[in-house]
């Protein structure tokens, strides 16, 4: 291993996340442990150079005290006590923070900066082909950034051992699956089976109005045909998945397990348990990006912005019908071109455009006309939690709305979603 690293263990602070960020961030790879890790556990962990003890009022947790003792006290490493509210509070200011922290990681424990994504892809690259021996590796290539990264790691270290499995469900963004093709199919020359599910999830989504049971047919559905593609294949051993570091941190609780573990894979039957394979698991999602850059993934599928798991599906109004997609297809795809157009993709978090099942009267080429609304829907939000709606210039709606209207099928009018979170969700459904 390149890497040097620092542990923290958890003593119930809910500034974990926050902490191994600052720390790699001064170059020096980090991971947040439950507190009641055991010494020959610490041992096996590579070029471990110091612990910080974090968080817990006073270590209390729930009114129990935690003994950390001999556990970590007896380990040899170089120990930072950082309660939050006990004897040795955290600096206020940001700048003596950094100084503290970097005062112990460099000074006291010795540490190199020598974390960074060239070291992170070499050190992953050896790890797979540890774990993987001759083995071959079956993955669900969505094309979002997780999936990707983990395929193009997967490819450098086991190259054609390696089956990704791309399932169009029909709900993907224009032109999606077929980046999917050019990149890894061609570009890439990974194993790639492309399976065209459209037909098979549209017919099931027929009349299923509820937003809760539209996201449990489709997660049903695409877990179904992943596994009878990975009956047909033989000799696969491991999963490949693209967990990254918030998923496995249970953020906001006062913890004596920090880390979930994880026993279902994917929801998948019994007699088809793979050992899983989760090489950006420790990252957090900026750094995922980072590697897809080194590894030369294209830009637009390294910075792509969050796609809910059911995709076009929840934005889709109502019940799903083929004309209906196929407007939030085009429309999403118009207000892609011209935000780009206007340079201002990078500044908003996450941009849609959503088509409810009601329509309205209108006039189209000197015609009435009885079609559907497509609302726009921009938000910037830090954490998803809250979120406020961006003033998009009004001549970019004006274009927008003639766009739209103009090109979109059934479309006859265009409205811009003013509502931040709260009072509304992200999404529509
Ligand atoms: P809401 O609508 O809850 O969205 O404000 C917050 C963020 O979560 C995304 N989202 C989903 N992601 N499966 C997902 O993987 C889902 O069912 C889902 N629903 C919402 C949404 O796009 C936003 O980024």
């Amino acid at each position: 291993m390149k890497q040097d690293m620092i542990l923290i263990l958890d003593l119930g602070s809910d500034e974990n996340a926050r902490l191994a960020r600052e720390i790699r961030t001064l170059g020096v790879y980090s991971e947040i442990y439950p507190h009641d890790i055991g010494v020959d556990q610490i041992k096996a962990l590579p070029n471990v150079k110091g612990i910080i003890l974090n968080g817990g009022v006073n270590r209390e947790i729930d009114g129990v005290f935690i003994d950390t003792s001999e556990a970590v006290y007896t380990c040899g490493l170089p120990l930072f006590l950082a309660d939050h509210k006990g004897e040795k509070p955290w600096p206020e200011s940001a700048e003596k923070r950094r100084q503290t922290l970097s005062d112990f990681i460099f000074s006291v424990c010795g540490a190199q900066a020598n974390w960074n994504t060239e070291n992170f892809i070499s050190d992953q690259i050896d790890l797979i082909k540890r774990q993987v021996g001759d083995g071959h590796v079956l993955l669900a290539l969505s094309g979002g950034v997780d999936s990707s990264v983990v395929a193009a790691l997967l490819l450098k270290a086991i190259g054609n051992r390696l089956t990704c499995v791309h399932v169009n469900h029909g709900l993907m963004r224009k032109g999606e699956s077929e980046q999917v093709i050019d990149v890894f199919g061609k570009a890439l020359g990974a194993n790639l089976v492309y399976v065209d599910a459209v037909d098979r999830f549209l017919d099931k989504l027929v009349d299923v109005d509820d937003p809760e049971q539209k996201r449990k047919v489709i997660g049903e559905e695409f877990v179904r045909v992943f596994e009878e593609e990975a009956r047909k294949l033989n000799g696969i051993n491991f999963l490949a998945q693209g967990t990254i570091y918030p998923d496995i941190i249970e953020s906001g609780t006062k913890t004596v397990k920090a880390v979930k573990s994880h026993h279902n894979v994917g929801g998948l039957p019994e007699d088809l348990q793979f050992e899983l394979v989760e090489p950006v698991k420790m990252l957090f999602k900026d750094e995922v990006r980072a590697v897809g850059s080194e590894l030369g993934l294209p830009d637009n599928m390294v910075h792509r912005q969050p796609f809910p798991g059911p995709g076009l599906g929840v934005r889709c109004l109502g019940a799903i019908t083929r004309d209906r997609l196929e407007a939030v297809r085009e429309s999403d795809a118009i207000l892609h071109e011209e935000l780009a157009k206007a340079g201002l993709i990078e500044q908003i978090w996450q941009f849609f455009t959503v088509v409810p099942d009601f329509r309205s009267t209108g006039v189209k080429e000197g015609k009435r006309s009885f079609d559907w609304p497509v609302v726009v829907r921009a938000v910037n939000t830090i954490d998803a939690m809250t979120a406020v709606v961006p003033e998009l210039p009004w001549p970019l709606l004006q274009t927008l709305t003639k766009r739209i209207t103009s090109e979109v099928a059934g479309v006859n009018r265009v409205l811009y979603d003013l509502t931040p979170k709260p009072s509304g969700t992200i999404e529509w459904e």
